[in-house]
């Protein structure tokens, strides 16, 4: 376990991931963990994390000496080096002299944390104070025109810093330098997988569970399909899993969970046909929030009846849900299992029905959560599947929704999905929502007649967090293909347009 101390920089996640992707389990701890309890947790090292804020401003947060002094081996970045520097004795300056972005750094000696990186470097900085000297004991590595002393390492404490970030993919040999630090300073294995998460988590969740019952209600995404694999393979029979089928999927999905996930699990699936009535709910209504309210209120109605008929069968003690590890650190961290009400989870379940949580994917990022989904067998067409938003097609119809626009929007859609694998782009883009502008209509000529159809809107987008994001620059052979496939295939359509606006002002949804 190596221990990455946030000092409320965005980059704390990053650089757990990146220790992660050196094979070594890391977990983001807040700096205001009293240094006897991080010490407690047995961490093979601890790292740093940069912070928003310069040493010297009222209330930085300043590190415990006993943390350098336990012998564990410690690694600083940015703001992390500073406090180490300042911690131990080092000249911490505000020079005024600010460094930010792109800056070359130049390796004076390569010692063991930079051996083998090149000595004209250029890493990522953002820093205004800068350390001058450092603590007794280190060498000094490395520097640049606004720090002295960019790098250090003191080898006979096992401690060492950087000023730069290593973590962002804009500093060149970023990853070296974390491996560097963790296999041949710290002495950390590097044998740490995602499918070593399998085992642990299968003799926690037995433990947790014991011979009680367990409910899981799949989405169709990637998250809940591994959670329940996961818990699936911890207790088999003792887990049932709902999945509510509201007719509002694209073409193959709920055969995908039906049929493909179920015979690569066996689990328990219990499917509840629902789409009559999500669409005599939706029946009339044009306005998007209106849509989207109406199909969350249906379908936990639908959750509702099926987990009390379930619960009558087989009382249900435990609900199981997809949370990762990102929504556990910004809601402020924490280990164990809350015991709350599962309606402020599922949204609105009865109060009578009170369930344990199991989180087995809380510990874990997204594309971890996608390995560990290969590693249990699950489909790769599942696992690397892109999100979807749960209201479905319902909010890729502009206009009413009714059973014929979506077989219309269901066909465009699959053509789409089918030439971007086919042309092997599917990582290489977030998402590629198919808008039917159902109220829409225009003229056009097929054949040697007039049609007057609707237009198709394609929106495939780039994005890291779906918090923003970008048109994705598909090669015009691959939008031709899929522009003739639809206007040819799929009769009710004699018009393809493409959504070039980027997030924002645009959402990555048209409602
Ligand atoms: P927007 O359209 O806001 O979408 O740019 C951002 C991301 O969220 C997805 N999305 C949803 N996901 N329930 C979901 O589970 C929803 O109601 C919902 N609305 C949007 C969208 O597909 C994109 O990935």
């Amino acid at each position: 376990l190596v221990l990455v101390v946030d000092f409320g920089a965005q980059y704390a996640q990053l650089i757990a991931r990146r220790v992660r992707e050196a094979k070594v389990y890391s977990e983001i701890v807040p700096h205001s963990m009293p240094v006897e309890e991080m010490l407690a947790r047995n961490p093979k090292a601890i790292i740093l994390s940069g912070g928003p804020q310069s040493v010297y401003a009222e209330g930085a947060p300043r590190v415990d000496s006993g943390l350098f002094e336990a012998g564990v081996p410690a690694f600083g970045i940015c703001y992390g080096f500073q406090a180490m520097a300042q911690t131990l004795g080092g000249d911490v300056r505000r020079t005024g002299l600010r460094e930010f972005g792109r800056t070359p750094v130049t390796v004076s000696e390569s010692g063991t944390l930079l051996a083998g990186i090149p000595e004209d470097l250029n890493v990522w900085m953002s820093h205004g104070d800068a350390v001058h000297a450092p603590p007794a004991g280190f060498a000094v590595l490395a520097a640049s025109s606004g720090a002295p002393v960019a790098a250090f390492e003191d080898l006979d404490r096992r401690l060492a810093g950087v000023q730069w970030h290593p973590e962002v993919l804009h500093s060149q040999a970023g990853q070296a330098v974390l491996e560097h630090f963790l296999y041949d300073i710290a002495g950390c294995a590097g044998d740490w997988t995602t499918t070593n998460v399998v085992d642990d988590q299968v003799e926690l969740i037995r433990q947790q569970v014991g011979d009680k019952q367990v409910l899981c209600a799949l989405s169709g995404g990637v998250d809940s399909a591994v959670a329940a694999a996961l818990v699936h393979k911890a207790i088999g029979d003792q887990l049932t899993c709902v999945y509510v089928d509201h007719g509002l999927q694209r073409s193959g999905e709920s055969e995908q969970v039906e049929k493909d996930y179920v015979a690569a699990t066996g689990i328990r699936l219990e499917v509840v046909e629902a789409e009559d009535q999500f669409l005599t709910a939706l029946a009339g209504v044009t306005d998007p929030e209106q849509k989207r309210k109406i199909i969350g209120r249906e379908f936990i109605r639908t959750f509702e009846a099926t987990a009390r008929q379930l619960d009558a069968e087989r009382h249900i003690e435990f609900l199981v849900q997809g949370t990762l590890y990102p929504d556990v650190v910004e809601s402020g961290g924490g280990t164990g299992t809350a015991n709350i009400k599962s309606h402020h989870n599922v949204g609105g379940l009865p109060d009578d029905l009170e369930f344990d949580l199991i989180e087995p994917l809380r510990t874990l990022f997204k594309d971890e959560v996608r390995e560990l989904g290969v590693a249990l067998g699950l489909p790769e067409a599942m696992v690397y599947r892109h999100p979807f938003p749960g209201p479905g097609l319902g909010i890729r119809i502009v206009g009413e929704v009714t059973r014929e626009r979506l077989d219309i929007l269901r066909a465009a859609d699959l053509i789409a999905r089918t030439e971007i694998t086919a042309a092997g782009l599917d990582r290489d883009i977030w998402q590629f929502p198919v808008v039917l502008l159902a109220d829409v209509r225009s003229v056009g000529v097929q054949g040697d007649g007039r049609t007057y159809g609707h237009p198709i809107v394609l929106r495939p987008v780039t994005s890291e967090d779906a918090m923003t994001a970008d048109w994705a620059r598909l090669p015009y052979d691959v939008l031709e293909k899929i522009s003739t496939r639809i206007t040819n295939e799929v009769d009710e359509i004699n018009r393809v347009t493409l959504d070039i606006t980027s997030k924002p002002p645009g959402t990555i949804e048209w409602e």
